[in-house]
Formats: C-alpha cells, sequence, structure tokens
C-alpha cells in the first residue's frame, strides 16, 4: 500500500576528503575491508601525491572518486580509481559531476591526459566513461579495459571528440611537454 508519493531535491558539494570522513568512506561496512587503503591513500593525499574527492550530500560523503597524482607523472598521466557513487544515489548525475572534478583537478596540475580502468562487464560505468569522452587507451589484455581522455584542447574534435591518431596508443603521450600549476 501507498500512503504517499513526493519529489525530493538535493544539493551536492564536490570537495577534498578530510579525516573526519575516514569511517563515512566506508560506507556502512560495505568498504570495511578497505579501511587501510582508504586510510593509506588519505595520507598520499597529505603528502600531495594523491586526491580523494568526496561528493557530499546531506552531510554524508554520498560519492568518491580517488585521484593517483604520483605513478604516471612522468608520462603526464593522472589516474582515476575508486570511483563510486552510493546505490540509492546513483543516475542522478553525481558521477558525472565528479569524473568532471577529477579532470579539472588534472588539468590545473598540468597532467594532459587522464586515465581509468574499468571492468569490460561493467557496462554502466564504460556507457558513462564513453558518454564523458573516454575511449580505449591500449589493447585490453585481462578482465579490464584503460580508457583515458585526453585534456588538452588542441585534442578534442569539434563533436568533443578526439581527432584520429596514428600513434595506436592515443593518450599515452602528450604531444608537448605539460605545464605545472
Ligand atoms: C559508475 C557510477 C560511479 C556512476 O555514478 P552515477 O552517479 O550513477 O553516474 P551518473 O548519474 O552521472 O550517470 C550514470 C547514468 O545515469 C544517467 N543519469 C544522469 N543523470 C540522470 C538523472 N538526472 N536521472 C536519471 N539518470 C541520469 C546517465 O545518463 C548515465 O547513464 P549511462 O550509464 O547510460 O551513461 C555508479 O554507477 C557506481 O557507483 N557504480 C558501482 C561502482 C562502479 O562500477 N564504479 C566504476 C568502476 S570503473
Amino acid at each position: 500500500m501507498i500512503t504517499d508519493t513526493f519529489e525530493a531535491t538535493f544539493s551536492a558539494i564536490i570537495r577534498p576528503a578530510h579525516e573526519g570522513d575516514l569511517v563515512a568512506l566506508e560506507w556502512f561496512g560495505q568498504f570495511t575491508h578497505d579501511r587501510a587503503i582508504i586510510e593509506h591513500t588519505y595520507l598520499q593525499q597529505q603528502r600531495d601525491e594523491a586526491l580523494i574527492l568526496v561528493a557530499e550530500v546531506q552531510g554524508f560523503p554520498s560519492g568518491q572518486v580517488w585521484l593517483d597524482l604520483t605513478r604516471k607523472r612522468d608520462t603526464s598521466i593522472g589516474i582515476i580509481w575508486a570511483f563510486r557513487v552510493i546505490d540509492c544515489l546513483q543516475g542522478l548525475g553525481i558521477g558525472a559531476r565528479l569524473i568532471a572534478a577529477a579532470e579539472a583537478v588534472f588539468v590545473a596540475r598540468g597532467f594532459a591526459t587522464s586515465e581509468l580502468e574499468v571492468d569490460v562487464e561493467n557496462t554502466r560505468a564504460r556507457n558513462l566513461y564513453s558518454r564523458l569522452g573516454y575511449t580505449p587507451a591500449r589493447v585490453q589484455s585481462g578482465p579490464y579495459l584503460a580508457l583515458c581522455k585526453s585534456l588538452i584542447a588542441a585534442d578534442v574534435g569539434p563533436e568533443g571528440s578526439r581527432p584520429p591518431s596514428d600513434s595506436g596508443a592515443p593518450c599515452a603521450t602528450p604531444r608537448y611537454a605539460p605545464t605545472f600549476a
């Protein structure tokens, strides 16, 4: 029996995680097994080697995306990982905003490319990445597909897609030396 239906709006803030988020980032036990890696990545954030961005909704970090700022720094590639939105708030645009915020951080820090990996069977995430302009970074091997997106404005064609590359690894090599913010 339905007793009421109504619509509600919410506002979200995307910001770096702070120490008070660490337990909440476990999402009520869903990621408690990752406590050590959450703490480790937060320590890396304090050393400016990583960044955890959260989408705070009603005071709770309901979405998160982690940025690796060091692993591929020498090839000007920023890495996105641990990207997730809490189940009941998926499909509302939070994920796309988190990726946009991640890319903005990479651009501000002089990265030429954003890169991530996705399970080949994760159709929903793959669709989202495709819509946001990510294309295969290299030939797939194993269950994960590496995707990348050039963050250099000149690489983006009129419809938001990159022009064809003859390198076979379109995002792997920046066309010119990056500038650092
Ligand atoms: C992948 C994930 C992070 C995306 O987050 P999200 O907040 O649901 O993403 P968005 O809402 O921005 O976009 C997702 C879809 O919702 C749709 N959408 C966007 N705004 C919407 C709205 N206002 N109403 C309804 N649907 C909407 C988008 O069109 C998109 O559809 P698509 O998948 O066909 O492209 C989320 O689904 C998730 O946490 N999945 C589990 C973990 C995971 O797979 N992570 C990725 C690992 S690589």
